[in-house]
């Protein structure tokens, strides 16, 4: 019942095992979850037998987080996604590949699908040892959807480094394209082929010109190798049929499944393990819209709920350790300056 009353409000931060919390929300009322649990035995978090990733074996560890995960995702509404943060650990010398464990068994629930697994790359990783090893460096973010109708504007995921790049943009050549009219002038096509090849030739230099495509390249039929070694395929299709085909390149704009950020050293933060701000942020703007309810099942220091504040989203955070509740409500207490959390 107190738990109750606690999560009619919005915009708080919990105090409580998730699990519990969880289970005392209504169905379909959160639009996203973005967290990073504990990962196995790698720090103690004070916690005691109620602290996930303090468990002794791997498998009851993968129940615990699954419980959460799938409180998680009933209390998702169906256009909505949730997203976990998971690092791996060497056991024994060996990785363990717990986060693709979860991630696997997540999966075959059949309650949710993976959008995208999204890799950190760390700028400023822990430098380790042990020289046969390579430095640990990235970590998975694995975003689940519960239906196809999952929120997604990807205008707004990375848009500084799309304005940065629009305005640091270099005059495309005037030659751009022409050797492409010679070959079309000797290739052998049909007039009509080459017409329409000239015409698309056009449009795509116009499209560089005008900062909608970063480049392009063309493939006439006769004179350039067919795509894929020749096999069938869209685009062989089109330089079969039609005698060309153009592939368009986007550049930077192509949105990848990678994000570069440092790990965060705030000195002003006394939680052991602050995931990034800026990755937060963006896949907040990638998965949700304002007034959006974003919630942290692992709210630790509330990153995810400042990340959330910042972008006029409400937030929901849990915590078990009244420790960090409270470190996370000091921190929610600040007026930061979004563009400086920003990494370019
Ligand atoms: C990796 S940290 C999250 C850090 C957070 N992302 C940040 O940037 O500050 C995981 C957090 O989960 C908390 N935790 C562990 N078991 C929990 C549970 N059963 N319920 C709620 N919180 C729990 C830990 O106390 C820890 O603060």
């Amino acid at each position: 019942m107190e738990i109750l009353e606690q999560v009619i409000t919005q915009n708080k931060v919990l105090v409580g095992d998730s699990l519990a919390v969880l289970k005392e929300l209504e169905s379909e009322t959160i639009d996203l979850t973005i967290t990073s649990p504990p990962y196995f035995q790698q720090r103690d978090y004070g916690n005691g037998e109620f602290g996930v990733g303090n468990e002794t074996t791997e498998e009851a560890y993968l129940d615990n987080l699954l419980a959460i995960f799938f409180e998680c995702v009933r209390v998702t509404k169906p256009t909505g996604s949730i997203v976990f943060n998971l690092g791996d650990k060497y056991i024994n010398g060996a990785l363990s590949l717990l986060p693709y464990k979860f991630a696997i068994k997540a999966t075959e629930s059949k309650q949710v699908f993976l959008i995208n697994q999204i890799t950190w790359s760390k700028l400023n990783p822990t430098p380790r040892q042990d020289k046969r090893k390579l430095i640990q460096a990235t970590e998975p973010f694995f975003i689940f959807a519960k239906s196809k109708n999952y929120h997604f504007d990807l205008e707004n995921y990375l848009k500084h480094l799309d304005d940065h790049n629009k305005s640091n943009r270099t005059k495309p050549s005037e030659k751009l394209g022409k050797q492409y009219f010679e070959l079309i002038a000797n290739a052998d096509l049909t007039n009509e082929q080459k017409e329409n090849a000239r015409k698309a030739l056009q449009e795509a230099i116009l499209a560089v010109r005008n900062g909608e495509i970063d480049s392009f390249r063309m493939k006439i039929k006769g004179i350039h190798k067919e795509a894929y070694g020749g096999m069938e395929g869209g685009r062989n299709n089109q330089i079969r049929y039609n005698g060309f085909t153009i592939i368009k390149i986007l550049g930077n704009k192509l949105k990848k499944d990678l994000i570069e950020s440092p790990v965060e050293i705030t000195k002003d933060n006394a939680h052991p393990a602050v995931y990034p701000l800026y990755i937060v942020q963006e896949l907040i703007k990638l998965l949700s819209k304002e007034n959006d309810l974003v919630l942290d099942p692992f709210c630790g220091s509330g990153t995810t709920c400042l990340a959330a504040k910042n972008l006029k989203r409400k937030y929901l955070g849990i915590e078990i350790n009244p420790e960090y509740v409270h470190l996370a409500n000091e921190r929610l207490k600040q007026t930061v300056n979004f563009t400086q959390e920003l990494f370019l």
